[in-house]
């Protein structure tokens, strides 16, 4: 078993390992649509096992950084069915990774005024981008009522809906990184006292209910996956002892049969404590190579491995992989600048 094995993942049958993992890259408009360049950019990486698109938006209300993509009109389903087309017509499958950011927002990176939700009314510390104002505060954000919380879940069934209509073999609900789930699964963001804060297995209620919303609107469980990253500190993640709460909601959603759970490994050990508590197709991800990659396989501790900065740097990385050729590095001035340079201009073989 090796990266160059063939895989059944959820509903598809994948010709290799090797997975692309989500990146925003920032090349879309200011209205949340998607650009040209990014028909480009995935499809030069189609022959990847798996793609999965950069986080994008369930709503209006779930997106708060600059230049980021949305699924929630119609502009946009249009935009990205140009993706998926050419992702398709070179024989790839591709996942969109569906992000609500919740309370990592700001207002100058919006399209409407009213503040961000969150699970509770505690800012994150820490800054992002503007393109108006430079670095700034992420923006105070507003506490959902309980009865609001139904509604917001139902926008990731509806993107759901709205991802398979552009075209998507499917979609991975993004809860790691900070973003509006993981603020639910976190004692720190999520201070609630009503059924979907306070205990372990209240703060896994609302991801667990979502990924329920968004296999009803796929119509199977085999096109929807996760992303978690358990121990992960970014936008102001703090949670004494993460793994309780990640290893209870890899049980609870184990049952579902999901196309994988995507686990983003930060150096606290759960990529073994995660393939023991969860039933069904694992994919790791974070820092791994070629060889690495290929150990962790051929043991058996994962099914598929996720390739980030290397395959952002590389559109060619299966080629290389396949042939032992040097990697190009990744350049970090560029990764969320807008257009071509460090998108679609690193050089390839030959
Ligand atoms: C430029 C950039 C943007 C990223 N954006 C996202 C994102 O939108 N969603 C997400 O789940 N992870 C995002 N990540 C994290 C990657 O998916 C991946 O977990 C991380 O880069 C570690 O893998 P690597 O060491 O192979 O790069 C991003 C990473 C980079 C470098």
């Amino acid at each position: 078993m090796d990266l160059f094995s063939p895989l059944t993942l959820g509903d598809y049958s994948l010709s290799n390992r090797i997975v692309m993992a989500p990146m925003t890259r920032s090349r879309s408009n200011t209205e949340a649509v998607q650009s040209e360049l990014a028909v480009e950019y995935y499809e030069s990486r189609a022959d990847g096992g798996l793609l999965i698109t950069e986080g994008t938006g369930p709503s209006a209300m779930g997106m708060g950084y600059a230049r980021t993509p949305g699924i929630y009109n119609d502009e946009q389903i249009a935009a990205w069915r140009k993706v998926t087309d050419a992702v398709h017509a070179k024989g790839g499958k591709i996942f969109l990774q569906i992000m609500h950011v919740g309370r990592i927002a700001h207002s100058a990176n919006r399209t409407i005024a009213a503040a961000p939700i969150a699970p509770s009314s505690i800012r994150a510390a820490g800054q992002m981008w503007t393109d108006s104002q430079g670095m700034q505060p992420n923006d105070l954000p507003r506490a959902l009522e309980t009865a609001e919380i139904p509604g917001v879940i139902a926008e990731f069934a509806s993107a759901t809906t709205n991802a398979l209509a552009a075209g998507f073999d499917g979609v991975e609900l993004h809860a790691a990184s900070g973003y509006l789930p993981n603020q639910f699964l976190s004692a720190g963001a999520n201070q609630r006292t009503d059924a979907y804060g306070g205990s372990l297995e209240n703060r896994i209620r609302f991801v667990v209910e979502t990924l329920q919303a968004m296999v009803a609107a796929a119509g199977s469980a085999g096109k929807v996956g996760i992303k978690v990253s358990p121990g992960m500190k970014f936008n102001d993640i703090a949670d004494a002892d993460p793994m309780p709460t990640f290893i209870a909601l890899a049980n609870a959603i184990s049952p579902i049969g999901l196309a994988y759970l995507h686990l983003m490994r930060t150096g606290i050990g759960s990529e073994a404590a995660l393939r023991a508590a969860y039933n069904g197709t694992l994919l790791v991800g974070g820092g791994y190579g070629k060889a690495e990659a290929n150990q962790v396989l051929a043991a058996g501790a994962a099914e598929g491995v996720v390739f980030g900065t290397s395959y952002l740097a590389n559109s060619d990385l299966v080629k290389r992989f396949a042939t032992d050729a040097p990697l190009n590095t990744p350049e970090a001035s560029t990764f969320y600048t807008p257009g071509p340079k460090g998108y679609t201009d690193y050089p390839t073989l030959g």
